[in-house]
């Protein structure tokens, strides 16, 4: 999946806006992410914690979740932006890996600098599909 410059730094900025409204009371570790569906509509997620720690939800599951729950199943990228240009972790890999192997993932900082730029596949070699459950759809 390739997207044009204009598209990339849209799906960026959406990010960017979108990390203000993270809630993150424990880690103080803000996460902004923007998903761009197939359509051309882009979800935007926030890393949302809980005093009870594991129940907290990450950025990118956030977005994939809002879209998935409005209809939405095909995807071309999800930026991800944090302070530092943190990569996804190993759940947010396998939720984008049930929609898609070849979504790309663009990690940026948090002025907008691409740290690096992958496919889901490329993040998450071997991963187990819904292809393993299902013959066919
Ligand atoms: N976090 C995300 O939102 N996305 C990731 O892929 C990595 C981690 C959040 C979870 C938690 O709120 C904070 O970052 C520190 O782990």
């Amino acid at each position: 999946m390739t997207l044009n410059d204009e598209t990339r730094q849209q799906l960026i900025e959406a990010a960017v806006q979108a990390r203000r409204w993270a809630y993150v009371h424990y880690s103080k570790y803000a996460v902004g992410a923007a998903l761009l569906t197939a359509s051309g509509l882009v979800y935007d997620g926030v890393n949302i914690e809980n005093a009870a720690y594991p129940t907290t939800i990450c950025a990118e599951r956030v977005a994939v979740f809002k879209a998935v729950s409005e209809g939405e199943r095909s995807f071309q990228a999800i930026a991800v932006v944090t302070e530092n240009g943190g990569s996804p972790c190993g759940s947010c890999r396998q939720v984008l890996a049930e929609f898609g192997l070849d979504t790309l993932v663009i990690v940026a900082d948090q002025d907008g600098k691409v740290t690096f730029e992958v496919t889901v596949g490329e993040l998450l070699p071997g991963a187990f599909t819904p292809g393993y459950l299902k013959s066919e759809f």
